[in-house]
């Protein structure tokens, strides 16, 4: 059977926060910042001669318990560079000895893609809870984002995540970077119903404006309505923002509780539709509730814990 969207584990994934690898500060700063994840980037951020002090860097934050003194539930991904570049092979083994919750894969056009760097840490007997995320970040990768998110129904797979690389898709395709993204957003949706299709999480792209916080905020909103789990960001103040576009209002909240504790009436334990307020309430909004109250609990105790 295939695992529909609704079946996937929750994790928030609200405000995932770039971090070049080789900033020293943002790597001091990152321990009081209430992001879900944090992406520690190899790849564009960091220059071509800097690439092996950046793995460098890395190794030291993740060997000298820096990393363990995240706050409780903050995921860690590390993004390396394409394996067709000269840094790729490099960076998936500094990546894999520094033991992230997972590996992100940028430029992703093709389901060999992340079948190759499946196939390179399976010879270096990676655990299996090693995630892998793939950026879809160019023509082809939006073309080809069902094949490529398929790969995460394979056996043993690890692909969990996708991420649009907005920036990347502007630059190959030419699409006018507008307020709104009117003439981005078809593909955006694209990656999003891919991702969908097999059950995997969406993140959206990155704002780049990063003192603009109006600007921010409503495509936060934008990329919530889109369907997207959480936004990728690149400076601390756009953490806020993000946590509350894609966390669940109070009244999202007593909502779903309401549907919940509606169901489990005596009377209605065998109904699949039930009234509720003058509307139709199915058991699909029922699954839809109990995700939200899930995924509530585990915003809490992350906020409880930071
Ligand atoms: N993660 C953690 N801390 C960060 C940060 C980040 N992504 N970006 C900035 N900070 C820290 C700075 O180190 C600085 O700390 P300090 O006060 O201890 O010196 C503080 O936040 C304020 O930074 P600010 O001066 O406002 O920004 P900046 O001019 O130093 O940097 C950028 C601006 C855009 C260059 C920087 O935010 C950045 O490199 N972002 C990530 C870019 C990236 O990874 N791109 C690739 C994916 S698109
Ligand atoms: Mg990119």
């Amino acid at each position: 059977m295939t695992q529909t969207s609704s079946s996937r584990p929750v994790r928030p994934r609200r405000s995932v926060l770039y971090l070049p690898a080789t900033n020293a500060r943002a790597l001091d700063k990152l321990p009081g910042l209430g992001c879900d994840s944090v992406i520690f980037d190899l790849e564009d951020s960091v220059a071509p001669g800097n690439k092996e002090e950046a793995r460098e860097s890395l190794r030291g934050f993740f060997k000298d318990g820096r990393a363990k003194a995240l706050p409780a539930g903050m995921e860690t991904i590390v993004r390396i560079n394409t394996l067709s570049s000269p840094w790729g092979g490099e960076d998936l083994l500094a990546a894999r000895g520094c033991k992230p919750d997972a590996i992100l894969i940028p430029k992703v056009e093709t389901p060999e893609d992340i079948v190759a760097v499946e196939d390179a840490l399976a010879q270096t007997d990676a655990p299996a809870t090693l995630r892998l995320w793939a950026m879809i970040e160019t023509p082809r990768g939006v073309m080809n984002a069902g094949q490529i998110a398929r790969t995460a129904r394979t056996d043993g797979a690890r692909l969990d995540c996708f991420i649009t690389g907005t920036n990347d898709l502007i630059k190959e395709t030419g699409v006018a970077p507008l307020p709104g993204r009117p003439w981005l957003s078809p593909w955006l949706m694209q990656i999003v119903l891919a991702a969908r299709a097999y059950g995997i999480d969406v993140l959206d792209g990155v704002f780049n404006d990063f003192r603009n916080q109006e600007s921010l905020a409503q495509e936060c909103r934008d990329g919530q309505a889109m369907g997207f789990d959480g936004k990728t960001l690149i400076h601390p103040s756009q953490i806020a923002p993000a946590n509350a576009a894609f966390g669940i209002a109070s009244e999202q909240l007593a909502e779903a509780k309401a549907i919940a504790a509606a169901f489990a009436l005596p009377e209605n334990q065998a109904r699949g539709v039930i009234s509720l307020d003058g509307r139709m309430v199915e058991r699909l909004h029922l699954d839809i509730a109990e995700r939200v109250i899930e995924k509530a609990a585990l915003i809490a105790a992350r906020e409880q814990g930071a």
